[in-house]
């Protein structure tokens, strides 16, 4: 009961805030702050119907990942790389971790050769049946471009609420800006051009553990995986994402 009402609480205190690019949400802040959410909002899966949970068969829900056909999901390359495909299950079509939804065996992983040290952090899981695409299940297109430095971008997934925190039953998502590839590389040396940055500058708003692999999303466009970052939420520390647009090429090549 009582986490109903705090889910409650929490969705009403954040809609405004979500839906306003440039809000700072300050009302709304220091309620959600004060829960301790990584200024996020509860979300509904039919405004992010590209979203999909990975579970291992014994453990659950461990990474996010998006739909690109009805066949190919991609996630992060340190999602999945120690996996086998018979571990692996994807669920597309529920905001909820481990309810409803469609599930799908996977028939196989495939992992960027150059993946190292979260560069080149993609891979591909194709699964063993298609989806039927509805309102809650949908592919999502690759953005061509990476967004200007500013610009505000969605990030959504079952990651953590706060650092050391645990992992949601509701699907969450927050605003986060694109932020400029240099000024990111002075807080993370080992930046590639495989690799932007999207955070808040004053921090409370991130993705996080459990978030990886999953989208940040651009005007309806793939432009990022949730790959790594320090902490979650720090100021001055946004979260790194894999470069769509720069690997796009090899994502397609390997949908087949
Ligand atoms: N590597 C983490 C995971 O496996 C995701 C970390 C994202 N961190 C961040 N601060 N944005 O779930």
């Amino acid at each position: 009961m009582l986490r109903l009402i705090t889910v409650t609480l929490l969705y009403i205190c954040c809609l405004g805030h979500c839906k306003h690019e440039h809000n700072t949400g300050k009302d709304c802040r220091n309620i959600c702050n004060h829960l301790r959410i990584v200024g996020g909002c509860p979300a509904k899966i039919k405004d992010h119907p590209y979203q999909v949970s990975i579970e291992h068969v014994y453990r659950g829900h461990f990474c996010g990942g998006s739909i690109l056909s009805k066949h190919w999901i991609v996630t992060a390359a340190h999602c999945v790389k120690e996996m086998k495909a018979n571990q692996l299950r994807v669920r597309a079509g529920t905001s909820h971790k481990h309810e409803e939804g469609t599930v799908r065996k996977v028939h196989k992983i495939v992992v960027h050769r150059k993946f190292h040290n979260f560069d080149f952090d993609v891979a591909l899981l194709k699964v063993e049946k298609p989806f039927h695409f509805d309102k809650s299940v949908q592919q999502i297109a690759m953005a061509s471009t990476v967004p200007d430095v500013g610009t505000c971008v969605t990030v959504s997934g079952w990651g953590y609420l706060e650092l050391g925190g645990h992992s949601p039953l509701n699907l969450h998502h927050v605003e986060i800006l694109i932020i400029d590839h240099r000024q990111c590389a002075s807080s993370y040396h080992d930046l590639t051009p495989q690799m932007i940055c999207a955070g808040w500058p004053r921090g409370g708003r991130d993705s996080c553990y459990m978030d990886s692999g999953g989208p940040l999303v651009f005007q309806k466009k793939l432009v990022g995986i949730v790959s790594w970052g320090y902490g979650c939420a720090l100021a001055g520390y946004p979260g790194v994402y894999t470069n769509v647009a720069v690997l796009k090429k090899w994502i397609r090549e390997h949908m087949k």
